[in-house]
């Protein structure tokens, strides 16, 4: 039997994250209802708290420079950002990471185990679901973790759609020479966020 999870919430942001999480039949042995929707909440917490930095300091970036700059900023900052709000920096028994099918940094490159996870959502979508709420939970290796799609938005295509301005084109180009992550179209999935804590 398939459980089904949906909760709802909003930030300040421009992100409106929803999870449907599909528990799986093995992980109900090891963990009950209760305890796998704390896991969920506390996971979604800590990916809203990544997602909500880095717009705020894109938003802040793109406000004063412009898109262009902000590429710079996202360069320096992104990397930075994410390893503050994750287990390594102290903060959080939480790790957050992001990573995508079609890559702009390789530091974000996926294992194989999400790449499977990444196609298998690129499926659902074709199959009508709205890439918002498809997610996917799993207690591996004595982790749980929750994968949850990133939708594109139009606030994105500046930087990851179809037509870049050639401004931003060039930075991308010097700071990422093997960028993949451009014509996305909005309401594609971008990528994921990926949350674990070690049970
Ligand atoms: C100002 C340009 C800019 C905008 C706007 C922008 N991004 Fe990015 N994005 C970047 C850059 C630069 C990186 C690489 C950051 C790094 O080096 O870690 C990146 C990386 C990412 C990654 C990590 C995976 C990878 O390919 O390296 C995801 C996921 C992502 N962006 C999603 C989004 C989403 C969703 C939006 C809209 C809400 C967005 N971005 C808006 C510039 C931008």
């Amino acid at each position: 039997m398939k459980k089904l999870l949906t909760t709802s919430f909003s930030i300040l942001c421009i992100h409106t994250l929803s999870v449907s999480a599909q528990a799986d039949e093995s992980q109900s042995t090891l963990l009950n209802m209760e305890q796998k929707q704390a896991l969920v909440g506390e996971a979604k917490t800590n990916i809203m708290s990544l997602a909500g930095a880095l717009t705020a300091t894109l938003k802040q970036g793109i406000k004063a420079d412009g898109h262009a700059a902000s590429v710079n900023l996202c360069n320096l900052q992104a990397p930075a950002i994410t390893k503050a709000s994750s287990a390594e920096g102290g903060l959080t028994e939480w790790t957050v990471s992001r990573t995508s099918l079609k890559l702009r940094s390789p530091a974000n490159a996926p294992d194989d185990w999400v790449k499977n996870i990444m196609n298998n959502f690129e499926q659902r979508k074709a199959n009508g679901e709205n890439a918002k709420n498809i997610a996917h939970t799993e207690v591996r290796e004595g982790r749980f973790f929750l994968v949850k799609a990133i939708p594109t938005k139009a606030g994105c295509l500046a930087c990851h759609g179809a037509n870049v301005a050639s401004d931003v084109k060039a930075k991308l180009a010097e700071l990422y020479p093997n960028d993949k992550a451009t014509g996305f179209e909005v309401g594609d999935i971008r990528g994921v966020f990926v949350a674990s804590k070690e049970l």
